[in-house]
């Protein structure tokens, strides 16, 4: 397995983080923020993220395992949950790809039982028309194909994630 092309710049990446991070700026000034990101793959959406924001925020993060059998689709499981809790918060949940969106929804609807004031969701890299029933993401940084890719955060078996692009794996 090689990295046959880069998708998306580390040039790209960065701009993209600083207009994001404006954004989330302006939304939350004078409010107090949750971010939460979602290991291992936002590790490092959260951590350039975090030094771009200019606000009252604290940082947490949540390791889920999702299932997509027939049977089974739907369920996540939780391998770390929060620190902290987050009733009457604004939070803000980081996560790497959007693919059949599985995880995100059903991480939403868990992170809505625990009554926050209000939750958004920032996710780096969309894959288009893929979600069978999407959710909204607030925040998205690019659309992309359905091709399977790895670099910002993103592994195949663990490794790649390193990478400061996002690159096509063939
Ligand atoms: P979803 O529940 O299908 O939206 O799953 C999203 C998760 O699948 C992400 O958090 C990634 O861990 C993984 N994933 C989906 N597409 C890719 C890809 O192209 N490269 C690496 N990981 C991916
Ligand atoms: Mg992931």
């Amino acid at each position: 397995m090689k990295i046959s092309k880069t998708l998306i710049s580390k040039e790209e990446i960065e701009n993209k983080i600083s207009e994001i991070a404006s954004e989330i700026n302006d939304k939350y000034k004078e409010e107090e923020l949750v971010v939460i990101g979602i290991l291992k793959g936002a590790f490092i959406v959260v951590s350039d993220l975090a030094k771009k924001l200019q606000l009252d925020v604290t940082f947490d993060f949540m390791s889920i395992k999702s299932y997509y059998g027939s049977e089974s689709s739907g369920q996540i499981k939780i391998v770390k949950d929060l620190e902290y809790d987050i009733a009457d918060k604004n939070v803000l949940i980081v996560e790497d790809i959007y693919d059949t969106g599985l995880t995100l929804s059903n991480l939403k609807k868990l992170l809505e039982s625990r009554n926050p004031k209000s939750i958004e969701i920032f996710c780096m890299f969309v894959k288009k028309d893929v979600a069978e029933d999407p959710i909204e993401i607030n925040y998205s940084g690019f659309e992309i194909g359905p091709e399977f890719v790895v670099g910002y955060g993103l592994d195949y078996n663990g490794k790649y994630r390193e990478l400061p692009y996002l690159g096509v794996l063939s």
